[in-house]
């Protein structure tokens, strides 16, 4: 028997009907629409298990298939994926509202489509008019692409059994609804029962599947974070609507590692690759300027080399700002604290600005070092050498400390042409002296603005 029913999301209390506040937990807006199949039982019936036949099996007797991957025809989305697409996979590609999720799926169709797979793409936002306009912009015409313009799950489904395609896309999950749910469309429980469907179906007939989410700056209530558990890969677009560049990033992959990314720049007719990301994010730096210096982070698994800007000015509030884009707050002020401690420059009474070129958030402890410096010669107003690279982690005593794969961060830094690499001294070893650039090994913050002529 089919009922609906409206699950706590914080303690799984359970009713007929929407409360505001959950009487279980006494949480607001917690309580969520479900869909469930029970069996109703007579008395006394014994509860029947392992319906399905499943039985325990030796993990070293499992065959592996070695699941084969199909490239998508975009380099720098296989890289995202770990190789290409695993064949019945479910993709959730996330993003802000016209920052090319709709281009790069159709994209991904017609360069699919090219190779001889049928493909399906729904669109429950745009006429299929404007699909095929935007079709011809990016010359993806193929034959074998097929367009339905519908948000009824269950009509999608159908078609999708009846065409058999190798490729599906759903664009987006938030127009989809089943009428079999009361609520209304974009809601979290219409979000999850959609995507549970097209799990099924994709598990089911080895179709694979991208679904389109929009993710707002706030991170949307009913948004794809509430999927991702559910599908096997996970890709958000990064940085800014209104600049050229695209990044896509993998913060989940059933099938490889996580954290890549692809760089990508929105042109006239779509979103083209772009084959040497350190070179795109320097572009437009001034090095005569104070406060620029230069990281080299790993990204996935690449090394890549960023700007990090700082800015100091005088505040004229009581209390100064501390602004990052694209880094952490909090390690911001950390790591101003440690500037005035350990190396002796103080922001006391200034506004601080730190911004990331190119919209990338770095993540990882490593660019400490490169923030350190920027502020440094901000603070100072002093430009950094134009040729110097920094990496480290810096540590709340001022030290310095060695981060992963140094040797393929000094790499990139030398093929890019810098000559200076300011290095952990513990980082440094026989194979990094060869890697090609000039190092200067240091163990404090104060050595390495001292590197520099900065302190
Ligand atoms: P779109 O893929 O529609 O965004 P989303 O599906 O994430 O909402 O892309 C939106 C923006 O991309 C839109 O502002 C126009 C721009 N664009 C180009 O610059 N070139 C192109 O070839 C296409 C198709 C779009
Ligand atoms: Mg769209």
């Amino acid at each position: 028997m089919k009922s609906t029913a409206f699950v706590c999301q914080n303690c799984g209390f359970d009713t007929p009907r929407w409360l505001g506040k959950c009487p279980s937990c006494g949480q607001w807006n917690t309580l969520v629409e479900e869909q469930r199949v029970t069996q109703r039982r007579k008395v006394n019936e014994r509860v029947r298990v392992a319906t399905t036949g499943a039985r325990p099996v030796k993990l070293s007797q499992v065959e592996s298939k070695g699941a084969k991957r199909r490239s998508t025809g975009i380099g720098e989305l296989d890289r995202v994926l770990g190789g290409g697409l695993v064949p019945g996979s479910l993709l959730l590609i996330g993003g802000e509202p016209g920052i090319g999720k709709s281009t790069l799926t159709l994209q991904v169709c017609n360069e699919l489509a090219k190779t001889g797979t049928k493909v399906l793409y729904v669109t429950g936002e745009e006429s299929a008019e404007q699909v095929r306009l935007r079709a011809e912009r990016l010359s993806a015409a193929a034959d074998s692409i097929y367009i339905l313009c519908a948000i009824d799950l269950d009509e999608i489904l159908a078609a999708a059994e009846e065409l058999t395609p190798g490729l599906l896309v759903v664009d987006s999950i938030q127009t989809m609804f089943r009428s079999s749910l009361t609520s209304a469309p974009g809601s979290v429980g219409q979000v999850r029962e959609c995507t549970a469907e097209l799990l099924r179906l994709a598990k089911s007939r080895a179709v694979t599947t991208f679904i389109v989410g929009h993710v707002t700056k706030s991170g949307a209530v009913a948004g794809p974070r509430t999927l991702e558990h559910m599908v096997d890969a996970v890709l958000y677009f990064e940085g800014e609507g209104f600049q050229q560049y695209r990044i896509v990033r993998a913060v989940k992959n059933r099938y490889g590692s996580t954290n890549e990314i692809g760089v990508f720049e929105m042109t006239e007719s779509g979103l083209v690759e772009v084959a040497n990301p350190s070179e795109f994010f320097l572009s437009g730096r001034h090095p005569d300027v104070s406060g620029s210096a230069v990281v080299s982070t790993i990204e996935g698994t690449r090394p890549l080399l960023v700007e990090i800007q700082a800015l100091a000015a005088a505040t004229p509030y009581a209390l100064p700002q501390r602004v990052a884009t694209g880094f952490d707050a909090r390690r911001l002020s950390m790591l101003l604290c440690v500037l005035e401690r350990r190396a002796g420059i103080s922001a006391a009474a200034q506004d601080i600005f730190v911004n990331i070129a190119g919209g990338l958030k770095i993540q990882e402890p490593a660019a400490d070092l490169a923030v350190i410096a920027a502020l440094a010669s901000s603070i100072r107003n002093q430009p950094l050498p134009a040729d110097a690279v920094f990496i480290g982690e810096v540590g709340l005593g001022g030290e310095v400390r060695s981060v992963a794969r140094t040797e393929s961060r000094i790499a990139e830094a030398a093929r890019l042409g810098f000559a200076n690499v300011i290095v952990p001294r513990r980082g440094v070893t026989k194979k990094t002296r060869t890697a090609g650039a000039n190092l200067k090994p240091v163990d404090t913050v104060r050595e390495a603005l001292d590197a520099i002529g900065a302190s």
